[in-house]
């Protein structure tokens, strides 16, 4: 296994024609780098990580996955081979292996990577990554000769039978650090591209009489991201994935390829989703829970057995306790639903707390924004919101206590009691039939039915 890693990350990302360094775009609601990251996460070794001269995102990014790993500045992109001599003054004479992993490639498997250090250990001294392509589009191109491979050509300067074949370059280079670095200092840029590729070092190695080779993986894990097609493709690889796993530890997905899922989903067995359902990032779904269809989700916790939906919103925040039910058109936002609490229908529920066993009826809403500030709205247990209920925060409701339906709720209602804030019905007789009929008549109809 190697000692060092380094992850090349540097450049704008020009061809997905974006303002945003090319690996912070996300997938799956994390980006790119994070996911480069965490598949590299099991792996022991020191990090290093070459941006680009204006990647302040991407250090941010990548210290937040891991505090300790180190940066190297390229200022000007100059190709693959110059990123890892940036990087070199991190590693020289540190001896060890270095994995060299690009920053938009994010679906390496750990098992790829051990069978590359397995390769290593075999005696190969400098192990690429291939993939057999069944749309080998860009990519360079490996040569081999039986196990050995005798050089990598570049797209950009391989003539149509060179790109007719389809074994490709996955990026990823492992070999000893004295090795790759000493390679990667060699590797010139008379090419088409004008730029230091890390590729010439399977020829330059090969010069030198060196154990060249290539492992292979699966073409799904090698997806490079450049374009923003490439981006688009990388999301269903990730969405199937996701759903897989989904699947496999017990979860129902009643149409699997319409639940949208986050990086860090996390769902118990025994949970039901229906089709449509979407989950942002900071989503955990406890056992027996069914999220029902159109549902949208997004840093929240749902408890066991606790319904969601049709048609629910979850936003930053919520909590719900075990067997609550928030049904159609409820957004809950930055509250705590309690035990048994429910919220069925047609409600705005923020900055609250709900007691268990609540009830909060039809079209009630926590008015929770002053046009400057937020405020609580505090309900207590089995207490009952009549349908309709405004809730002006900051306002405490207490346990057993009731609102009457079509109440504005501006003062706190201590326990058990009931509070009635509606003006007053009164009935004017024939009222109706007279009023419409001016009406209708001073718009020129005349018609009174
Ligand atoms: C590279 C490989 C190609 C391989 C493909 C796999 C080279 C020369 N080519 O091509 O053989 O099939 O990846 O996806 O290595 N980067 C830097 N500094 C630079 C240049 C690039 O940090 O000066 C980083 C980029 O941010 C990127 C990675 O290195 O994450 C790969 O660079 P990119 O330009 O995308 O290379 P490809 O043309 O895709
Ligand atoms: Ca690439």
């Amino acid at each position: 296994m190697p000692t060092h890693l380094i992850v090349l990350a540097a450049g704008a990302g020009t061809r997905m024609l974006s303002d945003r360094p090319k690996v912070l775009h996300e997938i799956g609601g994390a980006p790119i780098l994070a996911h480069v990251l965490a598949s590299a996460e099991a792996l022991d070794g020191e990090r290093v990580l070459v941006v680009g001269g204006d990647g302040d995102a991407v250090r941010q990014e990548a210290l937040k996955a891991d505090g300790k790993i180190r940066i190297a500045e390229q200022s000007e992109q100059r190709g693959t081979a110059h990123a890892v001599m940036v990087a070199a003054p991190e590693l020289d004479g540190k001896g060890g292996d270095t994995l060299v992993l690009l920053g938009d490639t994010p679906f390496i498997r750990p098992d790829t990577i051990s069978a590359m250090g397995k390769a290593r250990a075999d005696g190969a001294e400098v192990v690429f990554l291939g993939f057999e392509a069944s749309d080998p589009g860009r990519y360079g191109r490996i040569v081999r000769d039986g196990a050995t491979l005798e050089k990598v050509v570049e797209w950009k300067d391989a003539d149509e039978a060179t790109r007719a074949m389809t074994l490709c370059n996955a990026g990823l280079v492992l070999a000893e650090t004295g090795t790759l670095l000493r390679l990667a200092a060699a590797a010139g840029r008379d090419n088409s591209a004008g730029e230091h590729y890390l590729t010439d070092i399977a020829a330059l190695g090969r010069n030198e009489g060196l154990d060249v080779r290539v492992v292979t993986c699966a073409e799904e894990e090698a997806l490079g991201i450049n374009t923003c097609a490439d981006l688009a493709r990388a999301e269903s690889v990730f969405q199937e994935r996701a759903r897989a796993t989904a699947i496999e530890s017990g979860v129902t997905l009643r149409s699997p390829d319409t639940v949208h899922f986050a990086f860090d989903t996390r769902i118990d067995r025994n949970v039901v989703v229906e089709p449509n359902v979407v989950f942002g990032p900071g989503v955990v779904i406890e056992s027996g829970a069914c999220i029902r269809a159109f549902s949208h989700l997004e840093g929240c916790r749902v408890g066991r057995n606790a319904v969601v939906g049709p048609h629910a919103r979850l936003r930053p925040g919520t909590e719900l306790g075990d067997n609550a039910r928030i049904g159609n058109f409820v957004e809950v936002k930055n509250a705590q639903i309690g035990e048994g609490a429910q919220a069925k229908h047609l409600s705005y529920i923020g900055d609250a707390s709900i007691g268990r066993a609540t009830n909060v009826g039809a079209g009630t809403i926590t008015c929770n924004f002053d046009g400057a500030s937020k405020h609580r709205t505090e309900i207590g247990e089995r207490a009952f919101i009549g349908a309709g209920t405004m809730l002006i925060a900051p306002v405490k409701v207490g346990d057993e206590a009731m609102t009457a339906t079509g109440s504005v709720i501006t003062r706190n209602i201590p326990d058990g009691d009931l509070a009635i804030a509606r003006g007053k019905q009164s009935n004017r007789p024939g009222f109706a039939r007279k009023l419409l009929a001016r009406l209708r008549a001073s718009k020129g109809t005349g018609k009174v039915e």
